[in-house]
């Protein structure tokens, strides 16, 4: 397989942040310890919150977050339909039922509060706002509506660690009773595996803490010190521990954050001037929108689904240009396809509308450039009335 001239994502540590890890690798103490627990605490202060606790996913994050919740078998969870899977099945972990929610529409990939509230039963416990490429969800008022129904809000926060709404001093992730990050792979802030679960409540920090170590009493750290000698298990608990090697990775790419998410803004912006230009495609959001947001991703809707396939196809074989899809709707894939009938028009539109084209901070302008010339070039060919011309693919 030839590798793509421009990745949907690529990642580039610094010699600092690889020597990092090597003197973790190096220090004799590989399991969660010092390292963590000091990432956490440059976590939380990044986040202005109280409580930082490092796991190994989003998706343990977002599972201690809704046990945190008290979400248990029987409940319900209102999750939006454009997220990735992990929203809704760690609501499923509790051995509750998620129930998907439709989102705004082509300029506002987040939930949309008025369709929540449609959806708020006696069974419900929580509601979970996905900031969807780093761009707020109506967080404050999912809050307030929230607080007046008496159910958690839990924020999915794995594209967002330094986002805030528009207009708002406060980060991403704060927000609800918690906010849950992702440091996978391709994510804003990334070590290969990792997650974190930010909360300003004592009691939900004190469960995370627990649960993610098996709910044990003391930790091989603790042992190790001789700050104690046994320990007992007080409930069921997982593990879902962080390693020294990626929490030192992270704590040492923590600085470039902002710089990164600059970058990333810097060419957001410089997208949504070239596609401004490009007839049969849109971009979500506003310039305004970018300025508080993470970009984590280049979301794109079509106006005809139905070109996206060989469109993509032209951009890869011809141009060498990876895309992908964020995302599926969740109550459209097999597993989840039998929880209800119902329909979600903007969701479903979405799902088969929307394109994520490559971003990430060393994107260079070049490949920037291909990447605009690769869709318009496809969309004109692909545009109606022009039907029959992918049958001669050029060579390139
Ligand atoms: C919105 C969202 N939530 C949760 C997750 C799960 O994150 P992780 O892979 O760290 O478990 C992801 C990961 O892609 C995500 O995009």
């Amino acid at each position: 397989m030839t590798e793509p001239r421009v990745p949907l994502f690529d990642v580039r540590l610094s010699e600092e942040e690889i020597s990092a890890v090597a003197q973790t690798l190096r220090s004799g103490w590989l399991t969660m310890g010092p390292r963590t627990s000091s990432f956490e605490d440059d976590f939380a202060e990044h986040l202005g919150v109280r409580h930082a606790v490092a796991v190994s996913s989003c998706t343990a994050a977002l599972h201690l977050a809704y046990l945190a919740a008290g979400v248990g078998p029987g409940d319900e969870v209102i999750v939006p339909a454009i997220t990735f899977v992990a929203s809704a099945s760690a609501a499923r972990y509790c051995g509750a039922q998620p129930v998907m929610a439709d989102v705004v529409g082509d300029a506002d990939l987040g939930v949309d509060p008025a369709d929540v509230e449609a959806r708020i039963g006696p069974r419900t416990k929580a509601v979970c706002a996905v900031h969807y490429g780093g761009y707020a969800a109506a967080v404050e008022e999912l809050r307030a509506l929230c607080d007046e129904r008496g159910l958690a809000l839990i924020e999915d926060a794995a594209h967002s660690p330094s986002a805030r709404p528009r207009g708002s001093d406060r980060k991403l992730g704060t927000y609800g009773l918690a906010g849950c990050f992702s440091f996978f792979s391709n994510k804003v802030l990334s070590c290969g595996e990792g997650g974190l679960l930010a909360t300003g409540d004592d009691d939900v920090a004190a469960l995370a803490r627990s649960r993610r170590s098996h709910a044990m009493t003391s930790s091989t750290w603790d042992r190790h010190r001789g700050h104690a000698a046994g320990y007992d298990v007080v409930d069921l608990g997982f593990n879902y521990r962080m390693d020294e090697p990626r929490a030192a990775l992270l704590a040492a790419r923590l600085g470039g954050l902002e710089a990164d998410i600059e970058s990333r803004r810097r060419l957001t912006l410089r997208y949504r001037r070239l596609l401004s230009e490009v007839p049969g495609v849109s971009t979500p959001y506003t310039d305004a929108d970018v300025d508080t947001s993470s970009c984590y991703v280049m979301a794109v809707m079509l106006d005809e689904g139905s070109v996206r396939e060989p469109l993509r196809r032209i951009m890869s074989e011809r141009h060498g240009v990876q895309t992908s899809v964020l995302y599926p709707a969740v109550h459209e894939f097999t597993a989840y396809a039998s929880d209800s009938d119902e329909r979600l028009p903007c969701s479903e539109a979405i799902a088969r509308r929307q394109l994520t084209l490559p971003l990430y901070p060393h994107l260079s302008d070049d490949g920037q450039d291909a990447v605009i010339t690769s869709l318009a070039e496809g969309l004109a060919e692909l545009a109606p009335g022009t039907e029959g011309t992918l049958a001669a693919p050029r060579a390139r």
